[in-house]
């Protein structure tokens, strides 16, 4: 076990007394791990995040310089240095050529020097770890400006059919309210039974149908002026809107009906007709819930098994609101749930992975909690704890 903490190093030498003097001259100012040979050495490095590896050049079964090509090619960040018994000139050189190593210790060695080759070598995977992550984090500023103002024409774009939409849905309301007359003049239409029914069939549908689309449309109409906002700082106060969420869960589900039916799943609401309102702008709790029933869907979708099922069940208390969106879906490998919510971390082909990294914004944003847990091959339940409103 390491005794301190610390950028780790770890030492490769067959010959257990080198091993015990190196542990022993240098563990009270380094983070040490150590070895017997290379076999051991790269179970360790796959283990831990090693910052320096310092390995003897004659080993059998595996010699350093074999180890230190592979350390190489794994771990790249890793420092690579060798130490040897014999003045054999040949091999360090060839391993400094193969730029295989940055540094050669001869044994036996001095404490003082070993110790300041140790310390360079820590700073220096420390510098090339730093500008690696400023690297990545400029990488992923970029990609993220590049997406705003992709975000941006997009806002542009979209204006014009949404109008388009909204429009034909206001129409379409008009036919809707019209399907009791055009029922009742399709009862006495000389037309045969099955056709007739059929068409009542579809006349009963356009009143249920129209609301789902303005809904819907509305939902867009507020999520692209949502975009233009974006960036702009929001006052908290005109968030706390009273939202009613059961409109709002009914609506989600509808919307994700869609991905359910081919995996021949359902959708299903337990709980109370009514529910509290909650602190939570309604087209913030509408996203937030279709984010994690479709989750749930797609779970439910890839896993295959027919029947599956993903419920929203809702508990209020005192002033607070439960909802927990349970599937029996895929599940997930605590790798990947410790991942999620990550911006763009997605295991799904046409995943974007920026469905859960919104969910924690809007949660975030009200003030209020989630959980989610997750068994691989057993199933999902997210947990979302909203403010009431008083
Ligand atoms: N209910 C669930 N069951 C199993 N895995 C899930 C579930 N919810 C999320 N995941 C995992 O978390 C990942 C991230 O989810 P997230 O919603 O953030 O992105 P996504 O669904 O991949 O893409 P999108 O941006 O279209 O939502 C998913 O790719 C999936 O691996
Ligand atoms: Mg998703």
């Amino acid at each position: 076990m390491p005794a301190r903490t610390g950028p780790l190093i770890l030492y490769v030498d067959d010959e257990r007394g080198n091993r015990v003097v190196f542990e022993q001259s240098l563990n009270a100012e380094f983070n040490l791990l150590t070895a017997q040979n290379a076999a051991e050495a790269l179970e360790l490095l796959g283990r831990h995040e090693v910052a320096v590896v310092v390995s003897d050049i004659r080993m059998p079964s595996m010699t350093g310089e074999e180890l230190l090509r592979i350390v190489k090619e794994r771990h790249p960040q890793t420092i690579r240095m060798v130490v040897t018994a014999y003045a054999d000139v040949e091999p360090i050189l060839r391993a400094i050529n193969e730029g295989l190593v940055a540094r050669y210790i001869i044994k036996p060695w001095i404490r003082t020097e070993l110790v300041q080759v140790l310390r360079w070598a820590i700073e220096a995977w420390t510098f090339s770890r730093d500008s690696a992550a400023l690297h990545r984090r400029l990488l992923e500023t970029e990609r993220l400006a590049t997406l705003g103002s992709i975000a941006g024409m997009l806002v542009h774009d979209l204006k014009q059919p949404l109008m388009s939409l909204l429009v034909n849905v206001e129409h379409l309301r008009e036919l809707a309210n019209a399907a009791p007359l055009l029922r009742d003049a399709l009862l006495q239409a000389p037309i045969p039974p099955a056709q007739r029914a059929r068409l009542i069939e579809l006349i009963d549908d356009l009143d249920p149908v129209t609301s789902d689309l303005r809904t819907s449309g509305n939902h867009l109409s507020e999520l692209i002026s949502g975009l233009r906002e974006l960036g702009r700082p929001r006052d908290p106060r005109t968030q706390a809107s009273a939202t009613d969420p059961l409109p709002i869960v009914r609506h989600a589900m509808a919307v994700c009906q869609e991905l359910a039916i081919p995996a021949r799943a359902s959708i299903g609401y337990e709980g109370p007709g009514e529910l509290p309102r909650v602190r939570m702008p309604a087209t913030e709790l509408t996203q937030v819930l279709i984010n994690v029933v479709a989750n749930g869907a797609q779970a439910v979708a890839a896993r295959g098994m027919p029947h599956g099922k993903v419920s929203i069940v809702a508990r209020s208390e005192a002033d607070m609101l439960e909802l927990q969106i349970r599937d029996d879906g895929v599940g997930m490998a605590p790798e990947v749930l410790s991942r999620v919510g990550t911006p763009f971390f997605t295991t799904r082909a046409d995943g974007t992975g920026l469905g859960l990294a919104q969910f924690l914004r809007l949660i975030g944003t009200v003030g209020g909690r989630f959980r989610i847990e997750s068994e691989r091959g057993i199933g999902t339940t997210v947990t979302i704890i909203l403010p009431t409103a008083a």
